[in-house]
């Protein structure tokens, strides 16, 4: 069982912390993209990640006239272009933490390039239920091109999910349980969006957890997460992050002999999760490191796993959530259920006799109808016969009967 990156009692103000300290190593990095990331604040820096293929077609343009020098904060932290010091004002101590800490590379004499992008988290919008402005809103994430499997993923997608997560809180939180406190897992978390986001709209009276197969994932979200909730403000403490395969990492919550374990707030028992929520891998052609073949539906076979995991008997409790975001490969002739629903229909039957529950799909809502449409492209491969891919937004409940 993997532990959690950090342990925070939600109800209380004076914090307790990890009674081991993070490595050195780990603490210097947190140190150099934190320093990152205040300074970028400062500059009032703003950008919004585009899909790939949008980057490069921006990189295309940046580097026409040969000029592949980086002019501003932006094309250095937002477009990955290398560039050099001085630039505008940018600290040289600061670039030095980011070298030692392989977040900056040098390409050649003066000559650098940033392994991290810093994109803004929320766009602005209705992405919370309170409109108060952030203190902190930025992000951090891999370089472009993304080619790298063990990449930390953010873009547009995360957007649509945290979007789809508010409007899921909007209509169905009121279902979530006051007392005691929930449980929530956001499973695939990457960078820590998801987690960081159900943080925001629980409040600091909730357990969240942040999972990821990927170590250098759960890393970066332990890091995002602590910036956007420093440890030593009364605000909400970051959610936990732990490598997983799906639930299996799950942290169990705090026995009552844990120095973390709140009597009236943490359960005595676990029932299981109040809420999970997920925006996994769905494209056949990334998800085949993760699942054989290479179909469309291929692509929605990693989802289907967690989702039946998520409604399994280690899954949600009776009486909570799924929250789910994916993109699904709709057919040249396809007809109105895609089919993600329809295994959800499947998943869902009744038939669960004996059990004393039964699954009801609260809703189904088609976020986009068009994403990723470059899929589309080739005639061969995965979605040949596929006309698009849309994005959906799926919220099941596990009700008693
Ligand atoms: C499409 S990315 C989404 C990241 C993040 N949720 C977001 O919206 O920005 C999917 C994530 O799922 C993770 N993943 C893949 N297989 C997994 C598994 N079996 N269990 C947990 N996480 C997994 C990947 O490492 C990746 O970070």
């Amino acid at each position: 069982m993997h532990q959690p990156t950090s342990s925070i009692s939600p109800r209380t103000d004076a914090r307790i912390l990890e009674q081991t300290s993070p490595p050195t190593r780990k603490m210097n990095k947190t140190q150099a993209i934190h320093g990152l990331l205040e300074y970028l604040e400062g500059k009032e820096y703003f950008f919004l990640t585009p899909t790939p293929e949008t980057h490069a077609l921006v990189d295309q343009k940046l580097r026409k006239n040969d000029d592949v020098t980086a002019k501003c904060l932006t094309d250095v932290f937002g477009w990955s272009m290398e560039f050099e010091m001085p630039l505008e004002d940018f600290p040289e101590s600061l670039l030095l933490k980011l070298r030692d800490e392989n977040l900056i590379q040098k390409k050649a004499e003066n000559r650098y390039w940033s392994t991290i992008r810093v994109s803004t988290l929320y766009p602005p919008g209705p992405y919370l239920p309170s409109s108060s402005a952030l203190p902190r809103n930025l992000y951090t994430h891999s370089a472009f091109p993304t080619h790298d499997q063990s990449a930390v993923f953010f873009g547009p997608d995360t957007y649509r999910f945290l979007r789809f997560m508010t409007q899921a809180y909007k209509h169905f939180g009121h279902l979530l349980p006051k007392d005691p406190i929930p449980q929530a897992a956001d499973v695939g978390t990457g960078g820590g969006a998801g987690a960081i986001h159900l943080r925001h709209l629980l409040g600091r009276y909730a357990r969240v957890y942040g999972l990821d197969l990927s170590p250098k994932a759960i890393e970066l979200a332990g890091i995002n997460a602590r910036y956007i909730f420093p440890l030593n403000t009364t605000g909400p403490a970051p959610p936990d992050f732990a490598e997983s395969d799906i639930l299996s990492g799950l942290p169990r919550p705090y026995p009552p002999s844990h120095p973390n374990f709140v009597p009236g707030v943490d359960r005595e028992h676990d029932p299981g999760l109040d809420l999970l929520v997920c925006n996994p891998p769905y494209i056949a052609s990334a998800t085949q490191t993760y699942a054989a073949g290479g179909t469309a539906k291929s692509g929605l076979d990693l989802p289907l796993r967690i989702l039946a995991e998520a409604l399994g008997e280690k899954g949600v409790r009776v009486g909570g959530m799924v929250w789910f975001y994916t993109g699904v490969p709709v057919p040249i002739r396809g007809r109105r259920k895609d089919m993600f629903y329809e295994e959800v229909e499947i998943m869902t039957a009744d038939g669960e006799g004996g059990k004393g529950y039964k699954w009801e799909v609260l809703e189904y809502d088609v976020m986009d109808v068009d994403i990723f449409g470059c899929e589309m492209e080739t005639h061969e491969g995965p979605y040949k016969g596929i006309g698009r891919i849309q994005a959906i937004g799926c919220v099941l409940q596990k009700v008693e009967v």
